[in-house]
């Protein structure tokens, strides 16, 4: 058996001891008095009693070691700014925002929601909440106030913290106007905003009496030095919001020293990483691998970690790898569509800079499409390591492990099931498991490994019930993935099993889409599906039927009610989740039942063949259909 294999198999059937010695890699202020406490199936508490902190282990716990060493070099391409914070640096800033916002009175278990651009106290201010016990709950920049709204609703932050503006592609990206209006909206609205002006927008006003300005205060605060908060292993870290099937986002809960713990070894064993390198991840704080892998991975391996504001090609489609080369990374991590995206520059860029110092280059967050892997395979002239997992799982299910066994790279597969994951294919019929080169749902059987999501944020229901009622004899947590899995054991992963689409790499749910369409008052019905985008992955496309036909009458008015949708869209939910087009129809196809027939809908949208109709109501609605997709 391979060393992998042997390490996968160890730690499933000897679970408690595998992990008891992972767990020796951080720091635990008091140490833990039982691995783990599954007494309440599916609830998983890891290393119970043991007490610990993210900031200290990504932070403090390196200072005597590598103090002045880089812990963080920021990049904006936007700004022409580079700057670099060692360890020691690290440390001040963080320590004068924790004062910061200790002043205001928040403490352990109080929320504090960011909602911020890929600037250096985007990170101060997430390590900050760590050190201090408090929840962070970074949205995601580029969402609209109503989508922010829901989340302050339903974290309820004693605090929130913006910047007055962010930068994307040379434009503003007017941030603290559209908190202004998320505060407005929500029912339980923050008691201040504390505001990092960085003076490109000259324009704003702040709330007399609510904003704070954090420059201002950091003067104050200079100096400070905050004790580091201890909780215990399983007292929440964090809260980061994900799409389902329904309108309403989740708010996947992260523990404390499980999550360290998976981390720190996923650092090691499947990253590659090694204390003291640097580590170049192109994603967004706003998501999970933004949490993981540019803030709380790389800082706990005491690594140098990049935070990259700027668009891939801009200056040119040069720029990551000459980040590469200046900075010598040896371990990157990025996206399909961003691969993409680059496949369509000019190859020379990438021959233009010495990649020597890369060792690794990691993909996720969507499927990587054969073609493009081998592209950058080849163009890059390292391992391009295709690896899957979720925001609730907070690090990686399915991978190569070359910080165990060289990566034998499968095109097209991420590989096998990482340590720490027990995972079933099931038929879905009849829960059976599938049989080599057979589909089935990607399950895990519980309990989850550390660093998964603990819980539904508030509502220990939701998530029992979202997550492991897929088959009603088991309790098995669904991925809600299709998988295949080959003779040798590498699993390709087929595309969601529900109605969740993937649009450049962020999950967004068709219904939550649907909503947003829908608060355009001439909207009647709406249905959204994914359609296959040859750089995105997939985008989403509506088909609406209207209460007012004479305004889609004309080719005039079917556009500007287009604009109108999509405007209303932006308005509701951001750019993000904006819809390819609107296609204006009065009838949609469904079962005699009135269930929509979704896949058949998508079926025809990519082309294909719209599938077992038998149920359909008034086969009418799929000439209509056809012919506006023909427009
Ligand atoms: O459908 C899978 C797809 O993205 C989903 C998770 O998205 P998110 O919660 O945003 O987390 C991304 C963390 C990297 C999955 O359920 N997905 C993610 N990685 C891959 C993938 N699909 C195919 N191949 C992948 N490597």
């Amino acid at each position: 058996m391979g060393a992998y294999a042997d390490l996968h198999r160890r730690s499933i059937t000897d679970r408690e001891s595998f992990w008891a010695e992972e767990a020796q890699r951080i720091h635990w202020h008091r140490p833990f008095d039982q691995v783990l406490d599954y007494s309440r199936p599916p609830f998983a508490k890891w290393f119970v009693g043991g007490q610990t902190n993210l900031c200290y282990n990504a932070v403090d716990r390196h200072l005597a070691t590598r103090g002045d060493q880089p812990a963080l070099v920021y990049i904006s391409t936007e700004t022409d700014t580079e700057k670099s914070y060692t360890y020691n640096e690290l440390h001040d800033a963080v320590n004068v925002m924790a004062s910061v916002i200790a002043a205001q009175g928040v403490g352990r278990g109080d929320r504090v929601l960011l909602y911020m651009p890929m600037i250096p106290e985007a990170v101060f201010a997430m390590l900050a909440c760590a050190r201090l016990g408090a929840v962070h709950s970074v949205v995601f920049g580029g969402f609209a106030a109503a989508s922010c709204a829901a989340r302050i609703d339903d974290a309820k932050p004693k605090l929130m913290i913006t910047a007055d503006a962010g930068l994307r592609g040379g434009k503003a990206i007017h941030y603290k106007p559209l908190v202004d209006e998320a505060v407005r909206l929500a029912k339980h609205p923050p008691r201040h905003v504390l505001v990092v002006n960085r003076g490109i927008d000259k324009e704003w006003q702040p709330v007399p009496g609510r904003d704070l300005l954090y420059t201002a205060l950091a003067g104050n605060h200079a100096g400070a030095q905050v004790p580091v908060t201890w909780l215990e292993s399983s007292e929440p870290s964090y809260i980061l919001y994900t799409s389902g099937t329904t309108g309403k986002p989740k708010g996947v809960q992260r523990d404390t020293g499980g999550y360290a713990v998976a981390l720190a070894g996923s650092m090691q064993h499947i990253y590659d990483g090694r204390p003291g390198e640097t580590m170049f991840t192109t994603s967004d704080v706003g998501w999970v691998v933004g949490h993981s892998y540019i803030v709380y991975g790389p800082l706990i391996h005491g690594m140098t970690t990049i935070l990259y504001e700027g668009l891939p090609i801009r200056p040119d489609a040069g720029i990551w790898w000459k980040i590469v080369a200046d900075h010598k990374v040896n371990v990157m991590f990025s996206s399909p569509t961003a691969a993409r995206v680059l496949k369509k520059q000019d190859p020379a860029y990438l021959k233009k800079y010495d990649l020597s110092s890369l060792r690794h280059l990691f993909l996720a967050g969507e499927p990587l499409d054969e073609p493009t892997h081998r592209w950058l395979h080849d163009a890059v002239g390292k391992p391009v390591i295709d690896h899957y997992w979720q925001t609730e799982t907070g690090w990686p299910i399915l991978s190569l492990a070359p910080g165990i066994e060289p990566a034998q790279v499968k095109y097209g597969s991420p590989g096998f099931p990482v340590y720490g994951y027990d995972l079933k294919l099931l038929r879905e019929a009849d829960a059976t498991e599938a049989g080599p080169n057979e589909k089935g749902v990607l399950t895990i059987a519980p309990p989850l490994p550390p660093g998964c999501m603990t819980t539904v944020w508030g509502d220990d229901a939701r998530f029992v019930e979202t997550y492991f009622r897929t088959f009603p004899d088991q309790l098995l947590y669904a991925t809600f993935d299709w998988g295949v899995r080959d003779a040798d054991g590498y699993t390709f992963i087929l595309g969601r099993t529900d109605d969740v689409i993937n649009v450049a790499g962020h999950r967004i749910g068709t219904r939550e889409i649907e909503e947003a369409v829908q608060a355009h008052a001439n909207i009647a019905e709406v249905a959204v599906v994914g359609v296959a985008d040859a750089v995105k992955g997939q985008m989403p496309l509506a088909f609406a039927v209207v209460r007012d036909a004479a305004k889609v009458a004309t080719e005039a008015g079917r556009v500007a009610q287009e604009q109108e949708i999509l405007a209303t869209v932006d308005r509701q939910l951001g750019g993000i989740a904006r819809p390819k087009r609107v296609l204006f129809v009065t009838l949609l196809p469904k079962t005699r039942s009135g269930k929509l027939l979704r896949r058949s809908l998508q079926a025809l949208a990519e082309g294909r063949d719209p599938g077992d109709l038998t149920t359909i109501e008034d086969p009418a609605a799929l000439e209509q259909i056809r012919n506006a997709l023909l427009t």
